[in-house]
């Protein structure tokens, strides 16, 4: 008998949908194969990534956690969903750059490829009306997106993710060039509040280039009409050794019953 229960759907952004989660507390975060760029001026779809981004998110957020980073992470309910902590998410897109690409190398005229002499973290406000225009750390703190100190515990995240991810993604024959973070906050029982990790980190969020031929292995290849945008995403899977055989129907949006099972 199929059991599964239709949850509720909280929010519908453009590559996830969250509902509201089993617990109090938590959220199902459902990963969709929808693509944007340019801010929703190019749509598609990549066939499979919503997949592939919930194993990649779940294994980084988990190796995160390991080294003592706190993440909305709990577990993996199914192919496509995860379920989270929910938090009181910052409207602040943090992007770590180790190399010139994207905007930066756009903005400023420096030529993509150019490695940094170092990291350099930017903030965005998470506006899509305006387009999520870059800010500082002035304006945050000014119009009250986050504290002063909330936005040093954060740079001191971003910046120890950056060190460990760049790392993880060398080991594997890949260049961490940029990524962007969201963050959000929770409360403990005794109105302590922490700063976590929110989100997802996957090759939507992160330029990953290989090593030896400077091949672009994330969502550039979409952005930019590169093709083998599919064969992209996997090939991370494959070197982070979670590429598995996926044979089980997909799974219909919220519909996860899972009270506590270990993920399928
Ligand atoms: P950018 O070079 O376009 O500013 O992007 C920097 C990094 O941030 C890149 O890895 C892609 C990621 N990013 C997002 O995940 N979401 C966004 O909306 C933007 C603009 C960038």
């Amino acid at each position: 008998m199929n059991l599964r229960l239709k949850r509720r759907r909280l929010y519908e952004g453009k590559a996830k949908v969250l509902f509201e989660g089993p617990e109090p507390g938590t959220l199902v975060q459902y990963f969709k194969d929808d693509a944007t760029a340019g801010n929703g001026a190019k749509k598609g779809t990549i066939t499979g990534k919503g997949v592939l981004n919930n194993r990649i998110s779940e294994y980084l957020m988990t190796k995160l956690g390991e080294i003592g980073v706190p993440t909305h992470f709990m577990r993996r309910l199914n192919m496509r969903e995860q379920l989270i902590r929910k938090v009181e998410i910052i409207p602040i897109e943090v992007v770590i750059r180790n190399i010139v690409a994207g905007s930066l190398s756009k903005r400023l005229g420096i030529a993509e490829g150019t490695v940094l002499p170092r990291s350099i973290v930017e903030f965005y406000y998470k506006k899509d009306e305006l387009g999520d225009p870059m800010v500082s750390d002035e304006h945050i703190t000014a119009f009250g997106w986050a504290h002063p100190h909330e936005l040093e515990e954060i740079m001191s995240l971003a910046l120890r993710i950056n060190d460990y991810l760049s790392g993880l993604f060398l080991g594997i024959g890949l260049k961490l060039v940029d990524f962007k973070l969201e963050f959000g906050r929770i409360w403990d029982e005794e109105g302590n509040m922490r700063i976590i990790l929110a989100d997802e980190i996957s090759p939507d969020n992160c330029r990953l280039w290989d090593v030896r031929t400077n091949e672009k292995m994330d969502k550039d290849r979409f952005r930019r009409d590169l093709g083998k945008v599919e064969e992209a995403y996997q090939e991370v899977a494959k070197r982070l050794g979670i590429l598995q055989e996926f044979p089980t129907p997909d799974i219909v949006p919220g519909s996860s019953s899972d009270t506590g099972g270990k993920a399928s």
